[in-house]
């Protein structure tokens, strides 16, 4: 009897930024540092209160069963009509799955579409699930490298995603704002990715989670082209934009046939998302001027650290325009130290109690030579936790 992983768990790597959290975890135990956590992927502020109170009387009133595997209706109309007054389009419940958290969402849009050997386009750097899901599934990755440079930040290189389809190609995976880079990108780049996916008949997987963490610049999204049924999964979430990251609650939008066929798959493997996580949602749209007061918030925490990351020596930044990441180049660091990016950050954990992502984790290349800071914390950690950085670079650098 062979009692092994079976091929498709076999790949997955285990990588992934919450490795860095428990790293700190056993520091600051080790230690005894007050650890500071640019690690962190969510917002710190609790959900909203109205949006917990709404599901606490869920719970109150029994609402604890199964729901139906897409969600309840009210849900998936409320997301359909938000969709339909933010983008222009009318996009219909029936397009509309709730999952549990976008992870799920993006997960039943891979197994949707990728067969063994089918090639899926990334870019180099993205968030680390796209590779490993797509792996799982038998797919092969294809990181397209983004263009970097210290005034402008990311871009993408749509001559080489153009260049580097396929007969094979199955998908382009697009994540805007995108994490870890921070990165808005122009509406010119999305619309020259739709136009790839529309001319080339493949796929355009869209991970839009951070659409309203947006400091400057024009937001545009995949579903404002009036042909994005043909070829577009959408996906997006209340994780991050009510701070609801616990709750897993997500969305995949698509046309109808795939999201009937979603709902099978979802049936087999979750059956359906938390009952009362749900009626909770339903508040959230409600909500927007908290969202603006957080969103506010966070555009101020993004200044402070830009302003204290540019005074640190060896430490390279442009400004993110979205999301709620900084994504600082320190190949000069790295190279003095002979190190990697995930030296740098077990080091700085060790030895000064901070957290980063090294940029190894969201890239087989580009993002070697970078680390990945989040804002979402309180402006006097974010100082203290730059200058504790500063600090270590300085020591680093002497000795
Ligand atoms: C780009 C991106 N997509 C998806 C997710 C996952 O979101 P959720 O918590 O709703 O599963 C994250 C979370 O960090 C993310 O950064």
């Amino acid at each position: 009897m062979d009692l092994s992983f079976s091929k498709y768990a076999e790949v997955v790597s285990g990588e992934s930024t919450l490795v860095y959290s428990d790293l700190a975890r056993n520091v600051s135990k080790e230690k005894g540092f007050r650890i500071i956590n640019f690690g962190i992927g969510q917002p710190d502020l609790p959900t909203f209160e109205p949006i917990r109170n709404e599901a606490i009387k869920a719970l109150e009133e029994g609402f604890t069963g199964y729901t139906p595997a897409a969600g309840i209706d009210e849900l998936r109309s409320k997301v359909a009509e938000h969709l339909t007054e933010r983008y222009g389009d009318r996009v219909r419940k029936e397009e509309v799955i709730i999952t549990p958290g976008a992870k799920t969402a993006l997960f039943l849009a891979f197994l949707l579409t990728v067969n063994p050997g089918d090639e899926v386009i990334i870019p180099d750097p993205s968030f680390y699930s796209y590779a490993e899901v797509v792996k799982m599934l038998g797919g092969v990755v294809k990181y397209v490298p983004m263009r970097w440079s210290e005034e402008s930040g990311f871009s993408l290189d749509i001559e080489s995603i153009e260049s580097q389809i396929t007969s094979k190609t199955r998908m382009i995976v697009f994540n805007n704002p995108h994490n870890p880079t921070g990165t808005l990108f122009s509406p010119k780049e999305v619309e020259e990715l739709v136009r790839i996916a529309r001319e080339k008949r493949v796929w355009l997987l869209s991970d839009e989670i951070y659409d309203y963490f947006v400091y400057e610049g024009q937001m545009r999204s995949v579903l404002q082209d009036s042909d994005w049924r043909s070829f577009v999964l959408y996906v997006n979430g209340f994780s991050k934009t009510f701070s609801m990251t616990g709750w897993r609650l997500g969305y995949l939008v698509a046309r109808e046939e795939m999201i009937r066929k979603a709902v099978a798959l979802a049936a087999n493997i979750y059956t359906c998302p938390t009952s009362f996580a749900q009626k909770g949602a339903l508040a959230a749209f409600q909500h927007f001027d908290l969202v603006k007061q957080m969103i506010d918030l966070f555009k101020r925490r993004r200044d402070v650290m830009f302003s204290e990351l540019k005074k640190v020596k060896g430490v390279r930044v442009s400004l993110p325009r979205g999301a709620f990441y900084m994504f600082p180049n320190i190949s000069e660091i790295l190279r003095k130290k002979g190190w990697t990016s995930k030296d740098f950050s077990v080091n700085l954990i060790q030895s000064k109690g901070v957290t980063t992502i090294p940029g190894e984790v969201f890239s087989p290349k580009v993002g070697k030579d970078f680390v990945r800071l989040s804002f979402a914390l309180d402006e006097n950690d974010i100082r203290e936790g730059v200058q504790r950085t500063k600090e270590f670079v300085d020591e680093i650098l002497s000795g």
